[in-house]
């Protein structure tokens, strides 16, 4: 991959200046002057409709961030990626999430052996099991048939699996109910256990390297907790699969080798529910699903890479956040669903964007000099209007903002949906419009107040508006359209990632914390006071081996 410092092309010094020319207009002004405002400034991608048009960009901005693109030479880059580059360059690695959900027919090659065969094959062993399960062939030990998952994985190794099962919760196989264990904290596992039985159970060790210490840990816990309930060593192929690149350490760990689902390097963690790492939501949703939202996934990789850089989703989304956060220094990006099913939604996006683009790296090696990844958070729509959408509205900080959400719900109770699209749809005019002071004022002389009472109170009551806000609309959230989503989040971080230089399939940065960790386990295994640390961790440390019981 090029490496090319982003502020020093000729794009990035025009938009520099285009920046100071515009960085005091209205975003409300720019509908006032263009009438047909959003048919210029919004998009169909396959199932999504996306409007871009309350942001704070011109045609002008716009072209220079596709100029921008351009001099990175994008659509190269991204053709790197699907044809299998080594592209992740730290690891020497290729990145070919894409390959998982290829429906094309077409091979792809990594180190020039077409890897579609070894794909298609782990599909059909996931198909396969899941008919078994499902349709009660695969049994418990005492002939049960398996009516609980319980996924242990962390990091991408859980939260994709979480966020889909939740998303698609209406799609769930009648009879199987899915739980999932990330956290070492034992409580995490232990409320999972008060709701299972041993006999009835199937646990998924779900982990690329098989070496995480949360998850071998949790493993481990688990198998102890089926051989002290009622399970015995010959009962564990019928209740432990492992998803996982590491076939060695899966059967150290006893687990039979068909029972492996396997995946590889070229896949990244928070890239992999496209894999063996999906099984739990082939088993939750059905296979026939799963494949729904790899073929939803596809569709979206298909526009990616065949659509011109001004009319391709990921990419618009992408060049708008480098809008933001390198000229506008904003520093977060919120993602608000409108749907109850996608609460993890934000959840799964900030590993995704944080871990991927969290680098001030470049790819010379060089320290960067502009800002990288921004922190991605966000909770669902209304619940989050009523917590934190205050500082969004009236805060000191630029919050540029994502809202998400179907136009028909899975449950259409009553009016709760348009009561609900309501809100959506009054939150991005009043985070754009906001309100004047005139307005404020004659609201409150409305209220019969008198001049002095309003006085007072009319500050408070402005709204400045011009708050930026991207509309995503699906007609529905199936595991086609759902697909369709994720993929177009996963894009627009590679998109970002080219154009800060770094490396976006790495993640170095998870390392040290780990190894630390490493070095104070074996110094809380016995109550000596510790002394070889800084004074606020010894002081921790000794403290906290004085409290323990
Ligand atoms: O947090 C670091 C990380 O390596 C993530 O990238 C990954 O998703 C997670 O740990 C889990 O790793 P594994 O699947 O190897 O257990």
């Amino acid at each position: 991959m090029k490496n090319i410092n982003p502020t020093s092309t000729a794009a990035w010094k025009k938009l520099q200046v285009h920046y100071q020319s515009v960085k005091d207009q209205h975003i409300k002004d720019y509908f006032t002057k263009d009438s047909n405002r959003f048919e210029h400034f919004s998009l169909k991608a396959n199932d999504i409709l996306i409007d871009y048009s309350k942001n704070k960009l011109t045609e002008e901005t716009l072209k220079l961030l596709l100029e921008l693109a351009e001099e990175f030479k994008l659509p190269e880059q991204i053709k790197s990626m699907f044809s299998g580059e080594k592209i992740n360059e730290t690891e020497s690695r290729a990145v070919l999430h894409t390959a998982l959900r290829n429906f094309s027919d077409q091979p792809v090659y990594e180190s020039g052996e077409d890897i579609m065969p070894q794909i298609k094959e782990v599909l059909k062993q996931m198909k396969n099991f899941c008919e078994k399960v499902h349709n009660g062939d695969w049994k418990g030990y005492s002939g049960k048939k398996i009516t609980d998952i319980v996924n242990i994985g962390i990091g991408g190794s859980d939260l994709g699996p979480v966020m889909v099962t939740e998303a698609l919760k209406p799609y769930q196989k009648e009879g199987i109910k899915v739980h999932f264990v990330s956290n070492i904290d034992a409580s995490h596992i232990a409320e999972v256990f008060k709701k299972i039985n041993p006999e009835s159970t199937l646990f998924l060790i779900a982990s690329k390297t098989f070496t995480t210490q949360e998850t071998m840990t949790n493993a481990h816990t688990a198998r102890n907790w089926f051989l002290e309930n009622g399970g015995n060593e010959k009962d564990i192929a019928k209740h432990f699969a492992a998803l996982s690149t590491n076939q060695k350490a899966v059967e150290d760990f006893g687990i039979d080798p068909a029972n492996m689902f396997v995946f590889w390097d070229w896949v990244g963690g928070r890239y992999s529910l496209w894999s063996a790492i999906g099984l739990s939501i082939a088993l939750s949703i059905g296979y026939d699903n799963f494949e729904e939202l790899l073929k939803g996934a596809h569709e979206m990789d298909q526009h990616f890479l065949n659509q011109p850089l001004a009319e391709n989703a990921p990419v618009l989304l992408a060049l708008i956040g480098i809008w933001y956060n390198n000229f506008f220094e904003a520093e977060t990006e919120a993602i608000l669903p409108y749907d109850q099913y996608l609460h993890r939604f934000a959840a799964y996006f900030q590993q995704g964007n944080m871990e991927s683009n969290g680098k001030s790296v470049d790819r010379g090696g060089e320290k960067v000099h502009y800002q990288t990844g921004p922190i991605v958070w966000g909770e669902p729509g209304t619940n989050g209007q009523h917590a934190f959408y205050q500082l969004i509205h009236q805060g000191t900080k630029l919050i540029p903002c994502d809202f998400i959400a179907p136009a028909n719900s899975h449950h259409p109770i009553g009016d709760h949906h348009e009561k609900l699209l309501a809100n959506f749809f009054a939150q991005t005019e009043a985070l754009m419009n906001g309100k004047t002071e005139t307005e404020a004022r004659k609201e409150l002389q409305e209220k019969g107040m008198n001049e002095d009472e309003i006085a007072k109170l009319v500050p408070f009551k402005v709204f400045a508006g011009n708050n930026p806000t991207n509309s995503i609309l699906l007609e529905k959230i199936t595991p086609k359209s759902l697909g369709n989503l994720i993929a177009l989040y996963e894009h627009k971080i590679y998109v970002q990632g080219v154009i800060w230089n770094i490396f976006s399939f790495d993640q170095w940065g998870v390392e040290l914390g780990k190894q630390l960790a490493g070095l104070i386990l074996p110094e809380l295994k016995h109550n000596n006071p510790v002394i070889g640390h800084d004074s606020s961790t010894n002081g921790l440390i000794n403290e906290y081996k004085k409290m323990r019981k």
